[in-house]
């Protein structure tokens, strides 16, 4: 096992103190080539390029002597700490100012309000959902995930993106666009990127990031413009959020979603969420109402099954509004969970079988809610509202059933 492991943050700026003297008394040296070639490794130290972390995080870990770890920014912060002590290493650490911390600094922007995400070496699509539905997202990219994939996700959407390129190199490079020009270039890696709604996120907090969870959901049909009682009553709604799940990272469906309610309440949890009806005038209402709860949902005007083909992927469903052929469509794309609110008695059994049919473990329950309704003399009585069956298909993953998680 070496002898001690420091790992020394590399953000452009000349070393402090103490990290020079360990680089300077290190045996064994491993980091990025930009970052060995930046540095005075001493000569006779064992120099080891990362292209490979785990290989690299191995080399450390069998090296007898004083052994420096050169990483981008604050080592701490989605970076290799977390390697060296999985691999049972208790690295003493020398931060640099975190890129993410830089980007927002030369934006002459706030960052406690905003959520960090990382499309680093991973699916880039939660990455992409956050920068959708919340205000203010840093991420963290890769070659392949990086600004053009990001502003093409974005396309169209009320964001600007900043993009922060070779941070603390010569080469840096600020740029501010639209997501549109964001995807028609090619940038320097590395980068980072800020998706920016241009509204303040949540003013002064006390976390970061903030809370995301609302502090009431399954709000009643009053806080919503709605038609005629087209709308998901309260406890449905909150049964199908159960099932649903929604959170950041995710991108939910809200299909024949009438006053938009469910995707107004996903979009509350930090989800992304696309709205989709064939009615212009229950579209202008969805939009009115994330509007008023100040959230970003994306309301699509069309037909479904047909307007569902040019949709991004969804973890989780709401069938709102549509036949078996909705649900078999929508079951059909791979979300996690698909929920179905049903008026007539007998579209259960076609909905349990498109869901089955696609391999989802389908359950479901009616929901007879009675509601406390005054008399007179300060007395209550119940209001029976009318039964909805509601149909919920979870997705059964290969390796067991993901029953209370999140696949991913
Ligand atoms: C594994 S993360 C490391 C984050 C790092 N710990 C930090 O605090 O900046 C790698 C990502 O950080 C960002 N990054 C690192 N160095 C950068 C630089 N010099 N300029 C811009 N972005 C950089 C890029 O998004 C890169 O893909």
């Amino acid at each position: 096992m070496a002898a001690r492991v420091t790992v020394i943050g590399v953000d452009g700026r000349p070393l402090p103190e103490r990290a020079a003297a360990r680089l300077a008394g290190a045996t064994l040296v491993a980091g990025a080539r930009r970052h060995l070639d930046a540095l005075a490794v001493p000569e006779a130290a064992e120099r080891h390029v990362l292209g490979d972390v785990a290989a690299g995080v191995a080399a450390v870990r069998a090296h007898r002597g004083p052994a420096v770890v050169l990483a981008s920014g604050d080592p701490g912060f989605f970076g290799i700490v977390r390697l060296l002590r999985q691999a049972g290493l208790d690295p003493d650490v020398e931060p640099a100012v975190s890129s993410v911390a830089a980007a927002f600094a030369l934006a002459g922007e706030t960052w406690d309000d905003a959520v960090v995400v990382s499309a680093h070496g991973r699916d880039p699509r939660p990455a992409v959902n956050a920068c959708l539905a919340l205000p203010k997202v840093a991420v963290l990219t890769a070659p392949g995930s990086g600004p053009a994939e990001i502003g093409a996700a974005l396309r169209g959407r009320p964001r600007r993106l900043v993009v922060a390129e070779r941070l603390g190199t010569p080469e840096q490079r600020v740029t501010e666009c639209a997501p549109e020009e964001a995807a028609a270039r090619s940038w320097a890696e590395p980068n980072v990127v800020l998706a920016l709604a241009g509204r303040e996120a949540a003013g002064r907090g006390w976390a970061a990031p903030r809370r995301l969870t609302p502090a009431r959901w399954g709000l009643p049909e009053e806080a919503y413009d709605h038609r005629d009682s087209m709308i998901t009553k309260a406890e449905v709604r909150a049964l199908a959020l159960a099932h649903l799940g929604p959170g950041l990272g995710d991108l939910v469906w809200d299909v024949g979603c009438g006053s938009g309610s469910v995707a107004v309440e996903c979009a509350r949890f930090g989800a992304a969420a696309v709205a989709v009806d064939r009615d212009p005038a229950q579209c202008e209402r969805a939009r009115r109402n994330a509007r008023g709860h100040d959230v970003d949902v994306l309301v699509v005007g069309g037909d479904a099954p047909a307007c569902l083909a040019g949709l991004p992927d969804p973890d989780a469903v709401f069938v709102g509004g549509g036949g078996p052929e909705v649900v078999a469509a929508a079951a059909g794309r791979g979300a996690r969970a698909v929920v179905v609110a049903l008026a007539a008695v007998d579209r259960i059994a076609a909905t349990r079988d498109a869901l089955a049919a696609a391999s989802y473990e389908v359950g479901g329950a009616v929901v007879n809610a009675s509601r406390f309704a005054p008399l007179p003399g300060g007395a209550t009585r119940l209001d029976a509202t009318n039964p909805v069956f509601l149909v919920w298909g979870h997705r059964v993953v290969r390796h067991g059933v993901v029953r209370h998680g999140r696949h991913r």
